[in-house]
């Protein structure tokens, strides 16, 4: 069934336990990503980033027709939305929700941007996620702006915005060093913040950090790079090296691959068995 990611994790803030967000960029990684979550009745968020799919319209049907058919619910969102014409491509999508990220602005245009969006979102019922502070990327934690609980209580009266990505120490992609999450901050946000908290860059952060993060309060985990890199680790396999039907199978084991990375995430979440 297809939900907005805001019910499903007002469902998982009540339980306790927090619902996996998972990058995907085709039909392949979303069949994957579905197989997973009815395998272990997992309710689950689909991710799907602009600059992965730039025909975020027709892709969106696609993962509509399926997300329909499936016994668990899912949710998918326009991940880390910079433009205006994103979002409302992915809107017209049908995507459930939109992320978006504004979060490299000074506090006062990022406030305006949000707040367009979300009037405009709201209208047709899609949730709105936002980033305040600043999540890197490609795992430089030297880009890194650690979140400011009292500035994100205000932006969340502000913008209106229905969850709020924090940045507490994590970075997307393959970590140049080591992660070093900041607890206490996401402790003193958790007890602030009046909506969901949401966790970009779970990928390579550590199971113990992430369980650790779910149990204090996060209620969307996102991975994404991990995902993709289950995928490789097939294909370097020595099975997928030797298997003489390697390029008739070659879809076969990245969904193998990615399907073990989002088992692993679900169970991180404890999600397993709430759908
Ligand atoms: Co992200
Ligand atoms: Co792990």
């Amino acid at each position: 069934m297809l939900v907005s990611m805001i019910d499903s994790m007002k469902i998982a803030r009540e339980k306790g336990y927090c619902v996996p967000a998972l990058g995907i960029a085709n039909e392949h990684n979303l069949r994957a990503v579905l197989e997973a979550a009815e395998e272990k009745r997992s309710p689950v968020i689909l991710l799907v980033m602009y600059g992965n799919n730039p025909d975020i319209q027709y892709f969106g049907h696609i993962i509509t027709d399926l997300a329909l058919r499936a016994t668990v619910p899912v949710s998918m969102v326009l991940d880390h939305g910079e433009k205006y014409e994103h979002a409302i491509a992915a809107i017209r999508g049908g995507f459930t929700d939109i992320m978006m990220d504004r979060s490299a602005l000074p506090y006062e245009e990022n406030v305006a941007e949000v707040k367009e969006l979300v009037k405009v979102a709201h209208a047709v019922g899609v949730g709105v996620e936002a980033e305040l502070g600043h999540v890197g990327f490609l795992g430089d934690l030297s880009q890194n702006v650690f979140t400011v609980p009292s500035e994100a209580v205000s932006y969340v009266q502000e913008t209106g915005i229905d969850a709020l990505a924090v940045a507490i120490g994590t970075s997307h992609g393959k970590y140049k060093g080591k992660p070093d999450l900041q607890f206490d901050l996401l402790k003193e946000l958790r007890e602030k913040v009046p909506v969901p908290l949401v966790l970009h860059g779970g990928s390579g952060t550590g199971d113990d950090n992430l369980k650790k993060a779910c149990e204090m309060g996060i209620t969307k985990l996102n991975v994404a790079f991990e995902l993709y890199q289950g995928a490789l680790e097939e294909i370097r396999s020595e099975a997928f090296q030797n298997d003489p039907w390697a390029e008739y199978s070659l879809y076969a084991y990245m969904t193998k691959g990615i399907k073990r990375v989002a088992v692993h995430a679900m169970e991180i979440c404890g999600s397993v068995g709430r759908a």
